[in-house]
């Protein structure tokens, strides 16, 4: 088995396709393997948040790898994620999508995936089971969240097939990931992953990891893929934390607060 022509295991309902996939790594399942479930019952989100996985209404997938380069490389498995998906949803349904740092696709500004990637250590050593969720239907997520997520189905006016976007989605799982044992891989992973995002490049923003809240301008990506902010203090090198576009409201604030910072900004 490898990435092109993966294992894939599909389930009714489990806890979480990331806790399936790190057992059966654990007894030695092969890179490649692909968890699928219909519903999760315990979903996992990042920052320790859960992930809402009603049945049938979104794409819950855990693909197994086992990385042979090296471990400065690791941090970008995610951002390959977020290429196959944005690559699935365009070759599956049409659908182009924003990437937000560090590896939220959104449609029309709303999220409609989450990556979550986690290191775990096996006999045949360490590895990384990368998960994937897809809003599909509307009923993937509560009707509170409508503002900040939205599904494929929405986006694109009308019924999309969950299995045609996984086919497409390892499809490009295996395009991209090889990339990263390639010399200049790491590069070119990067280099898309920034065209691809509104967010790379003059979005003024802000990032909040745990107690801690930056305001600043993005600056693209360092070569570990950390989100590079201009701060009224300078380039700070951010590595984790949830980042949210400052809108026009909160700019006349921020405005009041520094001019600085709107100089800097792309002024949208
Ligand atoms: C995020 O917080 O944005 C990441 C969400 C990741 C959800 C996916 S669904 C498949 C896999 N199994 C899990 O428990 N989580 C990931």
């Amino acid at each position: 088995m490898n990435l092109f022509k993966p294992k894939i295991l599909h389930y009714k309902s489990l806890p979480s396709t990331n806790n399936e996939a790190a057992r059966l790594a654990a007894h030695g399942a092969e890179e490649g393997l692909a968890v699928v479930a219909e519903e999760q019952t315990a979903g996992r989100g990042r920052l320790q948040r859960s992930w809402l996985s009603p049945m049938g209404a979104g794409l819950y997938c855990s693909v197994l790898l086992r990385p042979k380069f090296s471990a400065d490389r690791w941090p970008l498995i995610t951002f390959v994620a977020a290429l196959s998906v944005s690559d699935a949803l365009l070759e599956a349904c049409g659908l182009k999508t924003d990437i937000k740092w560090p590896n939220d696709l959104l449609a029309g500004e709303r999220k409609i995936c989450g990556v979550l990637a986690e290191v775990i250590e096996t006999s045949e050593g360490r590895a990384v089971v990368l998960g994937m969720g897809v809003n599909v239907t509307r009923d993937a997520f509560p009707k509170e969240l409508a503002a900040v997520a939205i599904s494929v189905d929405e986006a694109t006016g009308r019924e999309n097939q969950r299995s045609t976007i996984l086919h497409f989605l390892l499809k490009a799982v295996a395009r991209w990931y090889p990339l990263l044992e390639e010399v200049e891989g790491d590069q070119k992973v990067i280099a898309e992953w920034v065209s691809r995002s509104s967010y790379a490049e003059g979005k003024l923003v802000t990032i909040v990891n745990g107690d801690e809240t930056l305001t600043g301008v993005t600056r693209g990506l360092a070569t570990d893929g950390a989100l590079r902010l201009q701060t009224e203090l300078g380039i700070v090198v951010v590595r984790a934390g949830d980042v949210s576009r400052v809108r026009a409201a909160m700019k006349s604030e921020a405005r009041r607060g520094s001019e600085w910072l709107n100089q800097q900004s792309e002024g949208s």
